[in-house]
């Protein structure tokens, strides 16, 4: 059976289900797997023609031991987690005519419009089968740049053993992404919006590293956390790579690369362990926007942290990648040590630079770029008009770093560039970008998001400065609604 550990070592290997509840591990460090299953060639040909859900049972079936959860519950659990999404095939595919051997992974037609719903719908579900198992009740708090947060309240719905906190940097969003959660009538969900956060979302995720380390308030509110920390929604994600690869490449074995819109790395931290798991990866385009955090750890290999800037592609302004610790772990080989002393070297200094053999064992099989607001906007006006399709900011991040890919390179292999939210999203953005600013084009909008702005709202709010006290008050407070 597989056990799981803490990328900083000082913790018991636990089972499954507790490195789920559990969220973060008790050292502070991320939950990783002792060891991670192999897929080979042929097993690869035999799941060319599954289904999204056919072939995350296989994949997940190869983390979940049948002593934790049969067939039948991991089959009616993934059915159940993507009955919610608008297209029946959970993630359509897009060509792309110019340049050639490009296509686009649509990973946005779950019920709150972004990527996030394909890793938090199963997530939540999990948690709630556990938790109906052992008859007990979790608060689940979860930092948000705008769609994780909507991911989660929207998965939560509905669910007796769960409480959900979803704290988001006010005027950081856009209304629509806050009106996904703020319009959520369930009683079990709190929105919190915290104003005037100098760093965005990247407050509020060392805000929830504080209320786990307190370990009073823990324990009373029996926290947990579904954010990208959480390994079950990194494992989840492994298979919209094998799902993608599947799809799109005609021969099994060829190599396909893989263009990622990347903030925190949880995504690409799942990429490269479908690779490590013997996918066929030619190369990851680890795209960025301006904040470019990511850029420089795999351009120069230093790890540092520069000033916020506001993007249209918003949901990836992020300043600290924590997602890239997990990665960096396998791909030293599972050193914790190390790991413990490059997190604590960052925390002391603000920056790390990394030694050589470090640099050249992470950054194998991957190249970077950070892509600028103009570019962003360019990229979409330029794929509308030449090709009447419709990218969201994030997915313009990756299309324009593939495209800058494509001219660097001569790498032949097609490119999957994963779209990782709907346009209707971030109208504001897609006028920008669009010369005609009147009539935005049909794709700009989608039925939920008008729907919301006809429910009134209803949030917690509070200031940067006062959140340590104001946000575990409230949570206390709340405490054990559910319960009566
Ligand atoms: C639309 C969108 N694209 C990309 C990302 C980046 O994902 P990750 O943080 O896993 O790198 C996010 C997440 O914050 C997102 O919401």
């Amino acid at each position: 059976m597989i056990q799981y550990v803490s990328t900083k070592g000082g913790i018991q290997p636990v089972d499954f289900e507790t490195a789920i509840l559990d969220g973060f591990a008790a050292d502070g460090g991320l939950y990783v797997p002792t060891e991670l299953p192999r897929i080979t060639l042929s097993q690869l040909m035999t799941w060319k023609d599954f289904s999204f859900i056919e072939l995350a049972y296989e994949v997940l079936s190869l983390f979940i031991d049948e002593s934790v959860m049969s067939e039948k519950e991991l089959r009616q659990l993934l059915t159940d987690s993507y009955s919610t999404f608008y297209d029946s095939n959970v993630i359509p595919f897009h060509p792309l005519s110019s340049p050639p051997n490009l296509f686009i992974q649509e990973l946005f037609h779950g019920p709150t419009l972004s990527f996030k719903d394909i890793g938090m719908s199963f997530i939540v579900n999990l948690f709630n089968f556990f938790l109906q198992r052992k008859k007990d009740r979790m608060t689940i708090v979860v930092a948000t740049t705008g769609d994780t947060g909507p991911a989660a309240a929207h998965a939560s719905i509905g669910k007796s053993t769960i409480d959900t906190w979803v704290l988001y940097p006010k005027e950081m969003i856009t209304e629509e992404q806050e009106r996904q959660m703020t319009t959520i009538t369930a009683p079990n969900i709190y929105p919190v919006g915290v104003s005037n956060c100098p760093d965005g979302a990247d407050d509020l995720d060392i805000l929830i590293a504080e209320l786990f380390a307190d370990k009073e308030l823990k324990e009373a509110l029996n926290l947990s956390s579904v954010n990208s920390i959480n390994w079950g929604r990194v494992m989840m994600q492994t298979v919209h790579y094998f799902y993608g690869y599947l799809k799109v490449i005609d021969r099994v074995g060829e190599p396909l690369n893989f263009a990622v819109p990347s903030g925190a790395f949880g995504n690409l931290c799942a990429g490269s362990l479908a690779r490590a798991m013997g996918l066929p990866v030619g190369k990851f385009i680890v795209s960025n926007n301006q904040n470019a955090c990511l850029h420089r750890i795999f351009s120069t290999g230093i790890f540092s942290k520069e000033e916020m800037i506001n993007c249209p592609s918003s949901a990836i302004d992020i300043l600290v990648p924590y997602n890239f610790w997990r990665y960096l772990y396998f791909a030293i080989g599972q050193d914790p040590i190390k790991i413990s002393s490059w997190i604590n070297e960052y925390n002391q200094n603000g920056i790390v630079h990394f030694d050589r053999n470090t640099y050249e064992a992470y950054s194998q099989g991957f190249v970077s770029y950070s892509i600028s607001n103009e570019k962003t906007l360019s990229t979409i006006e330029k794929v509308f008009r030449e090709e009447n399709y419709l990218l969201d900011p994030h997915a313009a991040v990756a299309v324009a770093a593939a495209i800058s890919f494509k001219k660097d390179y001569s790498n032949n292999a097609p490119i999957l560039c994963l779209a990782t939210a709907h346009p209707s999203k971030f109208p504001i953005a897609i006028k920008d970008a669009l010369t005609d600013k009147e009539q935005l084009p049909s794709g700009a909008t989608h039925f939920s998001i008008e729907a919301a702005k006809e429910n009134c709202e209803r949030t917690y709010t509070c200031h940067f400065e006062n959140m340590r006290t104001a946000i575990p008050k409230i949570m206390k407070e709340n405490s054990n609604k559910g319960d009566s």
